[in-house]
């Protein structure tokens, strides 16, 4: 499946399914790395990497929906089949949300339902939680909510700080964004209500 990367960044997350895409048995191609940021890192290097990229400069647009009208043009002049949100800082609108239901996939730092939103390290050590995480779900009009495809949870250590807390739960979001593209990628769960059924392989 043509596969595009939403990014605002850094682009670690990106790196790890381009990584994994590029193994030929793998079902999702990365065809294109979008950014609404031009000065993005992840799009610098997704170009070094000979992946077709994108800016689309939210700056530039009179609101959320010209921005989404000009991002749907991209995608689909890229003929993109499934979504990735990676470090992708923009809200989505319902409208655009719904044009790719069941199509579109975020990881988000933390293991949902627990801490939505920004700052999820320092509000878990804050918080004095012993275990901590990263979610991949389907993207769902409300953020951070929507089916979960792949969890992974890290212990928090007393010596931890919002840096070495962040360092460790990033390990686990380059191993399940894949894993979790791989699954959605070759059709391979069935979403029923907030459940999504197939992916029992441990993540
Ligand atoms: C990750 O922690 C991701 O979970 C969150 O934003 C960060 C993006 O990092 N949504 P990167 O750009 O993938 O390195």
């Amino acid at each position: 499946r043509r596969t595009a990367i939403l990014i605002s960044g850094r682009g670690s997350n990106m790196d790890a399914l381009i990584a994994a895409a590029s193994t030929p048995e793998f079902p999702a191609e990365i065809a294109l790395v979008a950014s609404n940021r031009p000065e993005a890192a992840g799009l610098a290097r997704a170009k070094s990497l000979g992946i077709a990229v994108a800016a689309v400069d939210h700056k530039i647009y009179a609101g959320r929906e010209e921005f989404e009208r000009s991002l749907q043009i991209v995608l689909a002049a890229h003929r993109i089949e499934l979504l990735c949100l990676a470090g992708f800082m923009r809200l989505l609108t319902p409208w655009f949300v719904e044009q790719w239901r069941g199509r579109m996939l975020n990881i988000h730092p933390a293991l949902l339902p627990s801490y939505r939103g920004l700052h999820t390290h320092r509000r878990a050590l804050a918080d004095g939680v012993k275990i901590h995480g990263c979610t991949v779900h389907f993207v769902v009009p409300e953020m951070d909510e929507g089916p979960i495809v792949a969890q992974a949870a890290v212990p928090v250590l007393d010596r931890d700080t919002e840096e070495t807390l962040a360092a460790r739960v990033l390990e686990q979001e380059h191993l399940i964004y894949p894993r979790a593209l791989r699954l959605v990628a070759a059709g391979a769960l069935r979403v029923e209500g907030n459940r999504v059924l197939g992916a029992a392989s441990g993540a």
